[in-house]
């Protein structure tokens, strides 16, 4: 394959295993022996997870603690082959599912927004994104006839929304931001028509960990009578318990009026394994127009939540164990710790380098942009100094999600001083191109210099399909 398009590149930093390990492109005649994939698959496992387990990863590793990752497994082993569609069978899947939304319906403060707050789990925070939207659709269909449905969002809200747009036959209007890095409420009125069906605001956003003034869309909302969903995704599950360990943290959750629906992952925060998040919503009639009946298939009466068909058991049920062993105890002590350490890195970063401006008054999250020196060249040398920081654009900027491995003194200490021998280089190498650029998910974009808006369909194809020429 050539490497002018940067797919070799590409695929020698992020799948090395087409060169060290055996591809298999047609299932193997005979089975191979237990002990043999399972030594495979513990040799992957313990290559991949070294630099998570040392704390050097902002983001998506939420807790890091290896003996409660095992107990969630053993949990999830005794429902694993299980089918949550066969609920005569297996009813502690509903015990399991219907706990799990109550304990999030209290964690925010469903209580304020009477006994009606309701939810449903699901896949991960895209899904409860877009099953969200499909509800706004649905009920502005059908108590408004509106055909041509709108949503206003802040450009900072989370991607999957335009993903979900784009599935449903949305339109995606996006609210500019202010000087603070929220939305601009006003600009977001202007953009709602008689054909919105509902608007966002997050808590935080996924690129400055920032909560938009909630309390402001909440009134935006009910004046206009629409819908208003809150992205907590990723803040849901630690927001609460940071409020709770006495930091004044914006209001966002049910207690807003306005607010008729919050995603909330248990999949981050939550310390669940991934694969699981909750759509909570003010009202049962809200959620009725997420439920899909069809009453007259060869099949039987078909009736079902959401997008999925069969799931999991174990996934639902280790779910609720995690939220058992962590208990508000270890959700606030984590919390707390989370919150100093993202506290002494904005701190260190004011302090210390003043090349740098972190952006917006964060909480868990801290994100910093330069006026003078480019911020993928100090992600360059991060990356040498072995750290993982998530790169964003419009503008450039890195961000820290400080989770629990990352909640320490010494990580913190560590990561400022690198930090600061990072910017350093940055001075130093003025001017040249830096390797690495912003893709989401990624630790930088190999291949920095190659064009990739242009190659994104080809990336998407190299992480999907065995390669050509694995030799
Ligand atoms: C604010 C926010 N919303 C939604 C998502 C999407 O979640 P998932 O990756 O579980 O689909 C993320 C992911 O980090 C996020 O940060």
């Amino acid at each position: 394959m050539s490497d002018d398009t940067g797919l070799e590149g590409f695929l020698d930093e992020l799948y090395p295993y087409r060169r060290d390990s055996e591809t298999y492109r047609a299932i193997p005649e005979h089975g191979r022996p237990v002990a043999d994939v399972l030594a495979e698959v513990r040799g992957y496992a313990a290559r991949e997870d070294a630099m998570g387990d040392e704390g050097r990863v902002s983001w998506s590793l939420y807790c890091g603690d290896h003996d409660h990752y095992h107990v969630l497994s053993e949990v999830f082993e005794e429902f694993a082959h299980v089918n949550v569609l066969q609920r005569d069978m297996y009813p502690s899947a509903t015990k399991f599912e219907a706990e799990i939304i109550a304990m999030v319906a209290d964690m925010l403060h469903g209580e304020a927004a009477g006994s009606d707050v309701c939810g449903v789990v699901t896949s991960g925070g895209s899904e409860s994104l877009i099953t969200a939207l499909y509800t706004y659709r649905e009920q502005a269909a059908k108590e408004r006839g509106v055909t041509r449905p709108n949503v206003v969002i802040p450009t900072t809200a989370h991607v999957a929304l335009d993903k979900g747009a784009h599935w449903l036959g949305i339109e995606m209007r996006h609210a500019p931001i202010t000087d603070a890095y929220v939305v601009d409420v006003s600009a977001m009125a202007d953009l709602i028509d008689e054909n919105t069906i509902a608007i966002v605001g997050s808590a935080g956003n996924y690129g400055h960990g920032l909560i938009d003034p909630i309390p402001e869309l909440g009134q935006l909302a009910l004046s206009k009578g629409i819908g208003l969903h809150v992205d907590g995704c990723l803040g849901g599950f630690l927001l609460p318990w940071i409020e709770l360990s006495g930091v004044d943290v914006p209001l966002w959750d049910f207690r807003v009026p306005g607010v008729t629906s919050i995603s909330a992952d248990t999949h981050k925060y939550g310390y669940a394994l991934k694969g699981t998040s909750t759509l909570m919503y003010r009202t049962k009639a809200l959620r009725a127009h997420q439920w899909f009946t069809y009453p007259d298939w060869p099949g039987g009466l078909y009736l079902s939540p959401g997008l999925a068909g069969s799931r999991s058991g174990g996934l639902i049920a280790s779910t609720w164990a995690s939220l058992l062993l962590t208990g508000r105890d270890g959700y606030l002590d984590a919390a707390r710790r989370i919150y100093d350490s993202a506290q002494a890195i904005r701190a260190g970063i004011d302090s210390r380098m003043p090349e740098l401006a972190v952006i917006g008054d964060p909480t868990f999250l801290v994100a910093f942009t330069s006026a003078t020196l480019d911020v993928y060249l100090i992600n360059d040398e991060l990356k040498r100094r072995g750290w993982r920081m998530n790169a964003l654009q419009l503008p450039p900027a890195l961000h820290f999600c400080v989770t629990r491995p990352n909640a320490t003194p010494d990580v913190v200490d560590a990561f400022l001083a690198d930090l600061h021998g990072s910017v350093a280089y940055a001075k130093a190498h003025h001017g040249e191109p830096a390797a690495s650029g912003a893709m989401y998910g990624l630790g930088g974009t190999p291949q920095g210099n190659a064009d990739v808006n242009a190659l994104m369909g080809g990336y998407l194809d190299a992480m999907h399909d065995v390669a050509p020429d694995a030799s």
